[in-house]
């Protein structure tokens, strides 16, 4: 595969600076050799400039750098439009306000080429907001509902080619606001919370998405936040939540998707290396990153899909 590294030190979607350090720490951590060691071409396109923000304003006045993110979003939206035909861009945030973005840029380039888009999101939170509704107003709480073509976006470009409900598959759930709650009972997306993944384990729920992505020919669009494992092992990240995803679960995760052959983007968000311990929350996403990559973390055949 060739692998297309896309810098987005994204740091206004929230309130604890350093997210903008990511895609610096995922060098440092060895995701370019990850690539390379298992048989990849990579290319590194560098970090993504946005444009000066243009001023835009919303009635609600608890979101903050509104501007700065539509900029962000429209630099992101065209880097992942032109890379998309090159190969798999691996997005390196940047917090996950990077999604709406990257997001719309995958989009626009599956409904030209007349594929449908699914989207797996491996989150503690749905990030379901919109900018009306949030009210830490953090935009990176909102990326899901814009990419699902969710009203409420005004002073955001169009989204291009919304994801239908069908299409969106959260993992990791366990921490959604009110107002996401009742937008979520509205929709056709699966939400694979911790009560799920506890009762019925991961395997059965991921295999059972997957089908439908590869059933309809989709392109499989994979968002991958920090907070998706526990802090236990991966601590460098704002918004920690208890009782995510085990190492073991995380990584049964990655390796069950690089089997599918399906994903054609990825995104590794919220990572804020100015709170990690001596580099392991960035190292422990570079492994996973190599178990979506085709690196068994135990060496024994699984079942094909
Ligand atoms: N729902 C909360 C909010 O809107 C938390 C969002 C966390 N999102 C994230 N990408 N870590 O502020
Ligand atoms: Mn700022
Ligand atoms: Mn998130
Ligand atoms: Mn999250």
């Amino acid at each position: 595969t060739h692998c297309i590294l896309i810098g987005a030190p994204v740091d206004e979607g929230q309130r604890r600076p350093g997210c903008l350090m990511g895609p610096a720490a995922y060098r440092v951590a060895g995701l370019p050799r990850t690539l390379t060691d298992l048989g990849h071409t990579v290319e590194d396109r560098g970090d993504v400039v946005p444009a000066p923000g243009r001023g835009q304003t919303c009635a609600n006045a608890a979101v903050h750098h509104l501007p700065e993110t539509i900029a962000w979003t429209e630099a992101l939206a065209a880097a992942a439009s032109t890379a998309m035909p090159d190969g798999l861009p691996i997005f390196m945030g940047g917090d996950h306000s990077l999604s709406l973005g990257t997001v719309a840029g995958v989009a626009s380039h599956a409904d030209a080429a007349g594929r449908p888009l699914f989207v797996i999101w491996l989150d503690a939170h749905s990030d379901f907001h919109t900018v009306e509704t949030t009210t830490s107003g953090n935009l990176h709480g909102t990326p899901m509902a814009y990419a699902a073509g969710r009203a409420g976006f005004d002073p955001f470009p169009p989204f291009p080619a919304p994801v239908p409900g069908e299409n969106i598959c959260m993992f990791g759930i366990r921490s959604v606001d009110p107002a996401e709650h009742a937008a979520l009972a509205e929709t056709e997306i699966t939400v694979n919370d911790m009560r799920v993944l506890d009762e019925q384990g991961i395997v059965a729920p991921l295999r059972a998405f997957l089908d439908r992505v590869r059933a309809a020919n989709g392109m499989l669009h994979v968002s991958l936040d920090v907070d998706f494992l526990d802090p236990s092992f991966a601590p460098a990240v704002g918004t920690t939540v208890p009782g995510g995803t085990t190492f073991r679960e995380a990584h049964l995760v990655c390796e069950l998707l690089h089997e599918s052959g399906l994903m054609t983007s990825l995104d590794l968000v919220e990572l804020n290396p100015f709170l990690d311990e001596r580099g392991k929350t960035a190292r422990a996403m570079v492994d996973l990153v190599g178990s979506l990559m085709g690196r068994k973390v135990f060496d024994r055949p699984t079942r094909a899909f």
